[in-house]
């Protein structure tokens, strides 16, 4: 038995050609055994090898191979073939499907559901030994690791065509143990934790059409949100206006101003933690007009009055029996990045700051990327440039650690 329970999940395989697809029958039965369910493609290569007859009777379904096959087209779309399942399976893989699953190309079944297929891939390598050796397979598999692709095997062994090495289908029960691996549930060591966060600009209004605001894309402060969902917490995201998609599995507090901002987070306490990644206007207009502000000809231009906005990052951060565990903050500054950062953890009484330099045109502020210093009571980290979605993961799991 897999040691993750695979009962109720579904697993497309598909069947390519090689000596070793008789193994992909074991595959069915141990899967099958286990209680998962698995639809069959069969590759033009792979029904030279196995009998799509074989493949039914040991799936219990109908056993895929047409592109355009009218009733397959009619009851279930090859794309929506390669949606239902949990997770795709390729096994055995052989040269020219991995080379075909690199070069993104989909001139059949098993191809166009490979390059449909929203699900993670498994693939199970097994060729001839200089054919798994040749530059063209080590750069595809390179290719395919880099893009995600899990693999299996191959093993070293004697190979049906006399030759030793490389390349032989890894084992069915070793295939399974990683069809388990991939479908075992991801660990949410946030389940049952709160956690804030803020995120993108506010806009102060200065009269019905026009506004003060900050610079700000919402990226990283959204893709910490969805980081820390993706561990299980219950996220509360208080954002200002942005032009980016809503973070999956958080609840959304859409807001303007900044006073609206402290509002929303103060309605969300408790929390466990609080991460406040929006960029806040320092100042709003004293009085903001009741109608549009009119050009006068040749007059001067209107003088703005503003007044401070509350921080809420350091109101947040007083204490008080409703102040989270953690409260993070972020800084944005253009000149000593640490030494600045240091000095505002210390005035805004945050936990930790995560610090980046904007002075860089492209860089944090609007860029999809971000190098970042956390500083925090045990010192200071240098965390290497790397996408908003992988600064948010390490900072997600870093706040996991902490409320652990
Ligand atoms: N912040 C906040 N409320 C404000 C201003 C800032 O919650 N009114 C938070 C931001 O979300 C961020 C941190 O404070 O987590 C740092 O903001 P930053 O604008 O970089 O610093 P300032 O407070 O403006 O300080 P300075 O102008 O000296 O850089």
């Amino acid at each position: 038995m897999a040691a993750v329970s695979l009962a109720g999940r579904r697993v497309l395989l598909i069947v390519s050609g090689g000596i070793a697809a008789y193994k992909a029958l074991e595959l069915v039965r141990l899967l099958r055994r286990d209680g998962c369910a698995v639809t069959s493609v069969l590759t033009a290569g792979g029904a030279r090898f196995v009998t799509a007859l074989s493949l039914q009777a040991l799936t219990e379904a109908p056993v895929h191979s047409e592109i355009f096959s009218l009733t397959e087209e009619s009851e279930m779309g090859h794309i929506q073939l390669s949606r239902a399942a949990d997770l795709v399976v390729v096994a055995p893989a052989s040269a020219d499907i991995l080379a075909k699953m690199a070069a993104g190309l989909a001139d059949d079944l098993a191809s166009t559901l490979l390059l449909a297929t929203d699900k993670p891939v498994l693939v199970a390598p097994a060729m001839n030994v200089r054919m798994w050796q040749h530059a063209a397979t080590r750069a595809n598999m390179a290719l395919l690791a880099a893009r995600g692709v899990a693999v299996a095997g191959p093993e070293d062994g004697a190979m049906a065509c006399n030759e030793y090495g490389p390349g032989r289908l890894a084992e069915p029960p070793a295939i399974l143990a990683a069809i388990a691996a991939l479908l075992a549930p991801a660990p949410r060591p946030l389940a049952g934790r709160h956690v804030l966060v803020t995120s993108g600009p506010t806009l102060e209004p200065i009269d019905p059409v026009r506004y003060l605001a900050n610079r700000s894309s919402g990226r990283q402060g959204h893709a910490i949100a969805a980081a820390l969902a993706a561990l299980g917490a219950r996220v509360t995201l208080v954002s200002g206006p942005v032009a980016i998609a809503d973070p999956p599995g958080v609840e959304l507090r859409r807001v303007e101003t900044a006073a609206a901002m402290l509002a929303a987070c103060e309605t969300a306490l408790p929390a466990d933690a609080a991460v406040c990644a929006a960029a806040v206007a320092d100042w709003r207009v004293a009085a903001t007009a009741g109608h549009k502000l009119k050009k006068v000809p040749g007059g001067a231009p209107p003088a703005l009055a503003l007044v401070p906005n509350p921080d809420i990052l350091a109101t947040l951060a007083a204490p008080g029996p409703r102040r989270p565990r953690l409260v993070i903050g972020f800084a944005a500054e253009t000149e000593d990045v640490v030494a600045h950062a240091a000095d505002k953890r210390r005035r805004k009484g945050c936990d930790w700051i995560v610090a980046n330099d904007v002075s860089e045109a492209g860089g944090a502020m609007g860029g999809r990327e971000n190098e970042v210093h956390l500083l925090t009571d045990a010192g200071i980290e240098h965390w290497p440039r790397a996408a908003k979605e992988e600064v948010a993961r390490r900072l997600a799991a870093r706040i996991a650690a902490a409320l652990t």
